[in-house]
């Protein structure tokens, strides 16, 4: 980027835009991370003339690139691994980044009963959370140690402690910005984690010049909770404190409409689309990570409700669900998985004849289906408990081919945009959740029509494009103010 007149700009996440190995023939190989954030970051990127893209190393190979002194170039990408001691990591990825801040932040916890907090986690923090974000400033000073003023783009909950680290040695002269891809929580929940953590994640957030969320609910809420918790004054979308301006902004992200219409047409989907297309009925979808914020079993339960409440439904539906495993290690997420196949099931056993089953349920990494799915579905169920955003909901519909209703949980990111074009819900009660499946498949053509095209000019409207656009035009003005 020309980001204002500063210089270098170095990008910061925890997975990076692609994974080494060794191929058979022993030539190092690369395969592409998967997900919304690295097609956003990748479109940063593009923007971007001679940045870096700084990331954790993965896998062994990762690990052998990382130890190159230069940033290894691939794809017209500079990326710079980070080699991080792996009880450390582990710390920070298994217990203080995702159970412990992802739980708090998205809502999860059964706070009668959890979280049990202690020593653990006190270890998990200065063990794990703090050094792995000490190896990523470590890294981002050293890429930018022959610049004045760098731009370094630090992005979610996995690096809440790097703005802190970086400030500390490289001065005012570095933009910084954290843009945090999860919900953040009103004050109380945040209250949730224990001292050194909640005011430790605060002041380090407020070391930056912008943080940045996908929701201006987001960004109130954190101007919120610092308030709350440092007593830092608020102003409109600032926060003064400690003789600093910390800008709080909401850019909702956006996908690439164009990389999608490619995909669709691509033969592995073509191939897919045949599965798709010969389940009986309509089909509803949902295409999540199997993660508990995304709410598969509650979404079965009133799938389950909606059967039993309109029994002439039977047949005429068929619930896909492309459930890509993830973060199995934690015991929480691999209870989930558990729960979510036990509840299919006792919706098949109870629903189900000798020739339909109700619900389809794949627990795998097919991107091919999913986006075969986008295309063919009638109703597609998005009910996340809480969401950042949720990408699926506009990748799926820009290129849905049958005026697919959205039904769309109030507290994902995304309703904020797309919430006048969708059936609305409350993740929590499904019987809410029954009748608004149910009235979105048997909506008339006419009322679809007008829903689905005000989904896709909306997402249309806001590409991942604008979405760096708008961050820039803030950096150039961020810049400017500060002189
Ligand atoms: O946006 C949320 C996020 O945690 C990203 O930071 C991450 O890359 C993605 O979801 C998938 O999670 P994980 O990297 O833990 O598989």
């Amino acid at each position: 980027m020309a980001h204002g007149e500063g210089g270098r700009t170095i990008v910061v996440s925890n997975r990076g835009p692609v994974t080494f190995t060794r191929g058979e023939s022993g030539e190092r190989e690369h395969s592409r991370g998967a997900g919304g954030l690295v097609t956003a970051l990748n479109a940063v990127l593009r923007r971007a003339e001679n940045a870096v893209w700084i990331a954790s190393a993965q896998s062994e190979e990762d690990v052998a690139v990382s130890k190159e002194p230069a940033p290894y170039e691939v794809e017209d990408l500079r990326i710079r691994l980070v080699e991080h001691d792996p009880a450390s990591y582990d710390l920070m990825y298994n217990e203080l980044a995702n159970p412990l801040l992802w739980f708090v932040q998205h809502g999860l916890y059964d706070l009668p009963y959890s979280p049990t907090l202690g020593d653990e986690t006190r270890r998990a923090w200065e063990e794990g959370y703090v050094p792995v974000n000490r190896n990523f400033a470590d890294a981002v000073i050293e890429t930018a140690a022959d610049e004045d003023s760098p731009t370094i783009l630090l992005h979610d909950y996995q690096l809440y402690m790097t703005p802190l680290f970086v400030r500390e040695r490289l001065g005012a002269g570095a933009f910084l910005s954290l843009f945090v891809h999860i919900p953040w929580p009103e004050p109380d929940l945040w209250r949730v984690l224990p001292h050194y953590i909640r005011e430790g994640v605060l002041e380090s957030l407020l070391s930056a010049d912008v943080v940045a969320f996908h929701t201006h609910r987001y960004a109130r809420a954190f101007a919120e909770t610092a308030a709350d918790v440092l007593g830092a004054e608020v102003e409109g979308g600032v926060i003064h404190y400690r003789g600093r301006d910390v800008w709080v902004r909401a850019y909702p992200i956006s996908i690439d409409p164009g990389e999608f219409e490619d995909l669709a047409s691509s033969e592995a989907v073509l191939e897919e689309e045949r599965f798709v297309r010969g389940l009986p009925g309509k089909l509803l979808l949902r295409v999540d990570r199997t993660d508990l914020s995304k709410n598969v079993v509650r979404g079965f339960l009133a799938y389950g409700r909606m059967l039993e409440r309109h029994p002439e439904m039977k047949g005429e539906v068929t619930f896909l669900a492309q459930l890509q495993p993830s973060r199995t290690d934690i015991r929480e997420y691999a209870a989930y998985m558990e729960a979510v196949g036990r509840t299919a099931e006792e919706v098949n056993e109870e629903h189900g004849t000798g020739s339909w089953r109700p619900i389809e349920l794949y627990m795998e990494d097919n991107f091919p289906r999913s986006v075969a799915a986008y295309k063919n579905f009638d109703v597609l169920l998005v009910n996340a408990v809480r969401d950042g955003m949720n990408l699926v909901a506009k990748e799926a519909a820009v290129i849905n081919e049958k005026n697919g209703v959205l039904v769309l949980s109030e507290n994902a990111g995304a309703h904020e945009e797309l919430g006048e074009h969708a059936l609305t819900i409350n993740p929590y009660d499904i019987d809410e959740q029954a009748e608004a499946i149910h009235a979105a498949l048997s909506m008339p053509e006419e009322e679809r029509e007008i829903r689905a095209k005000g989904l896709r000019e909306t997402v249309r409207s806001n590409t991942i494009e604008d979405w760096v656009e708008a961050q820039i035009e803030d950096i150039e003005a961020y810049r400017e103010l500060q002189g």
